[in-house]
């Protein structure tokens, strides 16, 4: 690691959190700070093992602002940045996607105009480094598979805002000579995930004997890498990607939602003692989510081949460290699950 002041923005969060970890104790050399908002899905719980670690410290701002951004940048003179506060749900951004424009598009041209005042046009060395999704590329029909070179074709607000922030950063590369870099990730899941995705939510309501709300006929299959495999991808990408250059992360694993909530509950019945087939009795169809796209795939050869990456944990094994690590920290799960949360529950599910 060359670099000595790096950026980590939504370190608070689910991904963000794990990246945080990996760097902050593997590269005791560098100093990283955590800028984050503490938004909904920002919790300092996440990182609590940090905490007192000398080469980390934790700066709470908003991306949405420019002026703070500017001092922020002036203060560290940071050599690196990886970029992954975001809004990230896609549920919520169809409720209000202005939110999204503001975090997603604004915050992230924010970061790179305070990346680009601080250096000028010296750039020798620096690095920022945007973490993007695969939802960018829209939606697959049975076969195929998302590579580097797929045309761009969100459906929903989160992927169209995260499409919009792709192109600023690439059009910063083009115009300004930044140096910069991307990687668009499959599904992540693992600890720490915020109970309003997927795999948390349901594990969330299954324990608690709550119906597990499947939108549309199930049908719908995504590609799922355990989180600390994508931190590991984070860490090969930013130490040797290559400037200018885009490395699509996936865990070669497809799995239709159904399929997926099947397995999750046949290990929960095991994991909680009950009886076999108990957990599937509480799945309910309900209404599809508007503009859902069908299927997301992966092809993960460009960054297997350059920087030898590849996914370590297998999925069942992941899962099950996942629901483990749900079931042991009821306390987090129930902090984060409580007031604000309830009412966002609420509004999003009733009228499903
Ligand atoms: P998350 O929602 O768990 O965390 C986002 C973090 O950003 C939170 O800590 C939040 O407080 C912070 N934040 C939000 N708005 C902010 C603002 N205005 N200023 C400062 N901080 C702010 O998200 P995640 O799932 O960890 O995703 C992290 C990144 O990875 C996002 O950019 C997302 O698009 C991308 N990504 C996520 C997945 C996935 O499966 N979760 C997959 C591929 C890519
Ligand atoms: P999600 O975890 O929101 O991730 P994304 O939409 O970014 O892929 O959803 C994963 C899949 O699960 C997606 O096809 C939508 C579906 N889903 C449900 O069926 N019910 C739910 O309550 C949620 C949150 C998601």
């Amino acid at each position: 690691m060359t670099h000595k002041n790096i950026l980590i923005t939504g370190g608070a969060g689910f991904i963000g959190s794990h990246v945080l970890r990996l760097f902050v104790n593997k590269y005791p050399n560098t100093h990283f700070v955590n800028l984050d908002l503490l938004t909904y899905a920002g919790n300092l719980e996440n990182i609590k093992d940090l905490e007192n670690k000398p080469n980390y410290i934790f700066e709470k701002g908003d991306i949405r602002d420019a002026g703070f951004l500017k001092k922020l940048f002036e203060k560290y003179r940071f050599d690196g940045v990886i970029h992954l506060a975001a809004e990230s749900h896609v549920d919520r951004s169809i409720e209000n996607p202005l939110a999204f424009v503001q975090t997603n598009v604004i915050g992230t041209v924010n970061l790179l105009n305070a990346f680009k005042d601080l250096w000028k046009e010296d750039f020798n060395g620096k690095l920022f480094y945007h973490i993007s999704t695969d939802e960018v590329y829209g939606s697959l029909g049975k076969t195929g598979l998302f590579t580097e070179e797929t045309p761009y074709d969100p459906h929903s607000p989160y992927s169209a805002s995260k499409a919009a922030s792709d192109h600023f950063v690439r059009s910063y590369h083009d115009t300004y000579g930044l140096p910069t870099v991307i990687s668009n990730c499959s599904n992540n899941y693992g600890p720490n995930q915020f109970p309003e995705k997927l795999i948390p939510l349901f594990i969330n309501n299954i324990k608690h004997n709550k119906p597990l709300p499947v939108y549309g006929d199930g049908q719908y299959t995504r590609d799922w890498l355990y989180v600390i495999d994508h931190a590991r991808a984070i860490d090969e990408v930013f130490n040797k990607g290559k400037t200018g250059e885009t490395y699509n992360i996936g865990g070669f694993n497809e799995y239709t939602n159904i399929d997926l909530i099947h397995l999750l509950c046949d290990l929960m019945d095991e994991k909680l003692g009950r009886l076999k087939g108990q957990s599937r009795k509480l799945i309910t169809f309900v209404k599809d989510r508007p503009g859902h796209d069908k299927r997301y795939a992966i092809d993960a050869t460009k960054i297997n081949k350059e920087l030898g990456w590849q996914p370590a944990v297998n999925f069942e094994e992941g899962l099950s460290k996942t629901i483990d690590w749900y079931l042991a920290n009821d306390k987090w799960l129930s902090n984060v699950t409580s007031g604000a949360y309830q009412k966002y529950y609420e509004q999003m599910y009733h009228k499903r």
